[in-house]
């Protein structure tokens, strides 16, 4: 409340240089609207001298009325431009924080890293699309008819008991995980026809514990040439240029006598390497063989006008001994440090 209850000339500049004062004062607009409910509000020294007017003698009232109204507009245009100003600030305050530069680059964010399998299996591929050859893709869950019999091994054959397989129920419908990619080599002779060049790299499945070397559900690349004849140099020449190309220019392949039942004669590719990790040596690869007469039959094909090779290897093993990785679990565990050290890092 005003010091005293007259309305005079000091009392009403007093109460102005108060309210110019604490305006100046505010230096943000909470600042400001609490300077202006005490400078400029109801309970304002202003507000109480302007009060007072109502008991001035009449012959004072206009004189009076006049220094409060005009003290009273001073203030209030302080006030305005205060405002103004502390809004203008805190705009400008608030566009300096929120700014934004589009040019600048965003920090690198690690997302993960390609498997090396994946890469492995693509680099594979496109040593063959380089020679051109095709890549096929065939269902993993499969017929027993593509995995087995259309391969020339009937149902009392031995090798197919020795592959521990998936078979998936109802029993009566015949359907398994594919146990090797080779049923790929029947579809194609099915789908694409003579000549043919393929590869089908893909996951198999084989009912094995997961330890250092084995792992229920694994890769290979399948590989079937079927044309006029070839021979088995070409097949020969083939895994020559396949291995020197996966594994590097110093790697040696041989041959085996071996048996299966989709290829006669059949044979165990074994890969020779200088760097391999336990010193040079040979490791068996694969296998492969001139396609069986009897499995390019159940195509449809002519086995005395058409023949060819085939072959398949392992992705995991391949992985194993040219990257001396030593125990499979890495490759399944999904560690995306296992992976980044193959260098595809995304
Ligand atoms: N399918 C065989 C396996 O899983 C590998 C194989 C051997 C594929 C000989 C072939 C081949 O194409 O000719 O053990």
């Amino acid at each position: 409340m005003p010091a005293s209850p007259e309305i005079t000339e000091a009392a009403v500049e007093s109460a102005v240089d108060a309210a110019l004062t604490a305006l100046a004062a505010a230096s943000d607009t909470a600042a400001l609207k609490a300077a202006k409910s005490a400078h400029a509000g109801e309970a304002s020294p202003l507000a109480a001298l302007n009060a007072l007017l109502r008991d001035v003698p009449a012959d004072q009232k206009a004189a009076l009325g006049k220094l409060v109204g005009q003290a009273r507009a001073r203030v209030g245009q302080a006030v305005a431009a205060r405002e103004a100003e502390l809004v203008a600030a805190e705009e400008a305050q608030a566009l300096a924080a929120e700014a934004i530069d589009v040019t600048a680059i965003a920090p690198l964010r690690l997302a993960g890293a390609r498997h090396p399998l994946t890469t492995l299996m693509e680099q594979m591929s496109d040593i063959f699309i380089a020679m051109g050859w095709e890549v096929a893709e065939g269902p993993e869950l499969e017929n027993e008819w593509f995995n087995f019999d259309a391969l020339n091994m009937d149902a009392d054959h031995p090798a197919r008991g020795t592959q521990d397989t998936f078979f998936v129920e109802p029993e009566d419908r015949h359907l398994l995980l594919r146990t090797q990619t080779s049923p790929v080599q029947v579809r194609s002779l099915l789908d694409r026809g003579v000549p043919l060049y393929v590869v089908s790299p893909g996951r198999v499945f084989r009912k094995d514990e997961l330890d250092a070397t084995h792992t229920p559900v694994f890769h290979q690349l399948e590989g079937i040439a079927i044309d006029k004849g070839l021979t088995m140099a070409h097949l020969r020449g083939t895994l020559e240029h396949l291995a020197r190309a996966v594994i590097g220019e110093g790697a040696r392949i041989r041959l085996r006598p071996n048996y299966f039942p989709f290829t006669e004669p059949s044979a165990e590719l074994d890969v020779w390497h200088p760097t391999f990790k336990d010193g040079p040596r040979w490791i068996e690869w694969g296998g492969c063989g001139m396609v069986n007469p009897n499995v390019l039959r159940a195509a449809g094909i002519d086995p005395e006008v058409y023949q060819g090779f085939a072959f398949g290897m392992g992705i995991e093993r391949t992985l194993m001994f040219r990257n001396g990785v030593s125990d499979m679990r890495d490759m399944v565990e999904g560690d995306v440090r296992f992976s980044q050290q193959f260098g595809m890092v995304v």
